[in-house]
C-alpha cells in the first residue's frame, strides 16, 4: 500500500463538511468586507519568498519546498500567501492604480516543518490582505473579519494577542534592535547556534525562537513598548481604540513579533491553549515597505491568514443534512434495471441526488446500501413496477410506502423533500 508523505494529509468527505462550514464562513465574512477573491499560483520563483519573508526567518532558511525546474531556475512551492499576493498586485497595473484593493485567497501553502498535531507540512490557509492606507482602522478591520469567523464557526475560546513592532526608523525599531542586541550580547552563551548568528543580523527574530534558553532570555528583555516613536505609538493606540469600541476583547504581548520579516507596527495572533505546542490558529499584521520591496510604489498594507485544519480541531466536527443522498433506487435487474437508470436520470435532471447500484444483488443488500448513504427516500422498481411502468416510493424517516407511476416520481419527490426542509426549518 502506498502512503501519504509525512504531514501530508488526505481530506475525506465526512471532514469536507466541518471544512466547507469554516471556509464558508470565511468567504461570507470576505463578502461583507467587500475583500475579492485572488488566486495564487501554488509555486514562485524562490526568489519571491526569499526577499518577501526574509532571509533569516526560520520559514525561509529552513522550511521551503525548493527545488530546480527544468531550465535551473528555482522555484519553491509556496510557504504562505503574502508575498505572492503582493507580487501579484505589483505585477498588475489595473489592481495598484486604484485608491486601495481588498483580496482574499484560499488554499494550501507548504512548509517543511516537524509534523505534529496542528503543524502539517501541506496545510491550508485562507487569508485576507488589503492595500493602500495606512490608516489604522484597516489594521481593526483585519482582525475584526478574523474575529467574526472564528464566532461564526463556533471557536469562542481564544485570546487575541495584539503588538506593534514599530517602524524603521532609529528613534523606533531601529533603536529598539540595538538595544536587543546589546542586551542578547551580554547573555551570548545562553542563546542557540541560531540565535548567535541572528545576534549580527536579525536580533529581533531570537524573540521569536521556541529553544528552552532564548525563550527564558526573551522575558528579561528590552520591550518594543518603551520604544515606539510617536507615530507608531499614536497608531497602535487607535487600532487598540477601534477594537475597544466594537468590544474586541485583547491582550497586548510586547514579545510578539511574529515569524515573518515583512511586519511593521501592528502584529497580531489568535492563540488558544487547545492546540497543544501550536497555539495560534490565525496571525497576522501590517506590512507597508512590502509592496516597494516588491519593486512597486510605496504602499502601506495589512492582511492575516488562518489554518483552516487547525481552525477545524477546535470547531468539531460538524454533520450536514445537505450532504445526505435523496433517492436511492433498489431495483431487479433487467427491464426493472433499464428503468431504474432512466428515473436516475430524470431524477437528477431535476436537481434530486439520486444512485443505484447497476449491479443490484439482493434487495436486502441494496436496502442496506440505502441506510448506509443515508437516503432519505428509497425508489423501488422490482418486476411488478417494471411490467407497468411504476415505482414504490419509502420514506426512510417514517417508514410510508406510496406507488405511483414513474412520469410522477420526481415531482413527488420534489414535493416531499421540501416539505422535510419546510418541517425542519419551523424546527
Ligand atoms: P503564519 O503565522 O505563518 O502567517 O501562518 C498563519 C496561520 O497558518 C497560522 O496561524 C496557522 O494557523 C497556520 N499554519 C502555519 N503553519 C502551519 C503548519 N505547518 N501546519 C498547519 N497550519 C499552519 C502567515 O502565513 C502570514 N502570511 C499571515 C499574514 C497575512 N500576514 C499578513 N497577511
Amino acid at each position: 500500500m502506498l502512503s501519504n508523505p509525512p504531514g501530508i494529509e488526505d481530506i475525506y468527505p465526512d471532514r469536507v463538511v466541518a471544512w466547507n462550514r469554516v471556509t464558508g464562513a470565511a468567504r461570507e465574512v470576505f463578502r461583507l468586507g467587500n475583500y475579492k477573491e485572488i488566486i495564487i499560483p501554488v509555486m514562485e520563483y524562490t526568489e519571491v519568498f526569499a526577499r518577501g519573508l526574509g532571509d533569516e526567518t526560520d520559514i525561509v532558511s529552513k522550511e521551503m519546498f525548493t527545488f530546480e525546474d527544468r531550465g535551473g531556475r528555482s522555484l519553491t512551492l509556496r510557504p504562505e500567501g503574502t508575498a505572492s499576493v503582493v507580487r501579484a498586485y505589483v505585477a498588475n497595473g489595473e489592481y495598484n492604480r486604484l485608491s486601495s484593493a481588498k483580496f482574499f485567497y484560499c488554499g494550501p501553502m507548504f512548509r517543511a516543518e516537524r509534523p505534529q498535531k496542528g503543524r502539517l507540512r501541506q496545510f491550508n490557509q485562507f487569508g485576507a490582505e488589503f492595500f493602500g492606507s495606512s490608516d489604522p482602522y484597516y489594521d481593526y478591520e483585519v482582525i475584526a473579519m478574523m474575529h467574526a469567523i472564528s464566532h461564526r464557526v463556533g471557536i469562542g475560546d481564544f485570546a487575541l494577542l495584539v503588538n506593534s513592532i514599530g517602524c524603521p526608523a532609529a528613534d523606533c525599531r531601529g533603536g529598539y534592535i540595538e538595544r536587543l542586541r546589546s542586551y542578547f550580547i551580554d547573555h551570548r552563551d545562553a542563546l542557540c547556534e541560531d540565535c548567535k548568528r541572528r545576534l549580527d543580523r536579525n536580533p529581533l527574530r531570537i524573540l521569536d525562537c521556541k529553544q528552552e534558553g532564548c525563550s527564558a532570555l526573551k522575558k528579561g528583555s528590552p520591550s518594543i513598548a518603551d520604544h515606539l516613536c510617536r507615530a507608531c505609538r499614536d497608531h497602535h493606540t487607535r487600532v487598540k481604540e477601534h477594537l475597544d469600541a466594537a468590544s474586541i476583547a485583547y491582550t497586548e504581548d510586547p514579545f510578539l513579533v511574529r515569524g515573518l520579516d515583512y511586519y511593521t507596527r501592528t502584529t497580531f495572533e489568535f492563540v488558544t491553549g487547545r492546540l497543544g505546542g501550536q497555539n495560534a490558529f490565525a496571525a497576522g499584521g501590517r506590512y507597508d515597505s512590502l509592496v516597494e520591496t516588491f519593486g512597486g510604489k510605496p504602499t502601506p498594507a495589512v492582511g492575516f491568514a488562518a489554518g483552516i485544519e487547525r481552525m477545524l480541531l477546535l470547531a468539531g466536527e460538524t454533520t450536514d443534512s445537505n450532504s445526505a443522498l435523496d433517492v436511492y433506487l433498489v431495483h431487479a435487474g433487467g427491464e426493472s434495471l433499464g428503468q431504474a437508470l432512466a428515473l436516475a436520470r430524470a431524477l437528477r435532471g431535476a436537481g434530486i441526488s439520486a444512485d443505484l447500484d447497476p449491479q443490484g444483488k439482493s434487495f436486502k443488500s441494496q436496502f442496506k446500501k440505502a441506510d448506509r448513504e443515508s437516503a432519505r427516500f428509497t425508489v423501488i422498481i422490482g418486476d411488478d413496477e417494471a411490467a407497468e411502468r411504476s415505482c414504490t416510493i419509502k420514506n426512510m424517516a417514517t417508514g410510508t410506502q406510496e406507488k405511483l407511476s414513474a412520469g410522477e416520481c420526481p415531482v413527488r419527490i420534489r414535493e416531499s423533500l421540501a416539505g422535510t426542509e419546510g418541517r425542519n426549518g419551523s424546527d
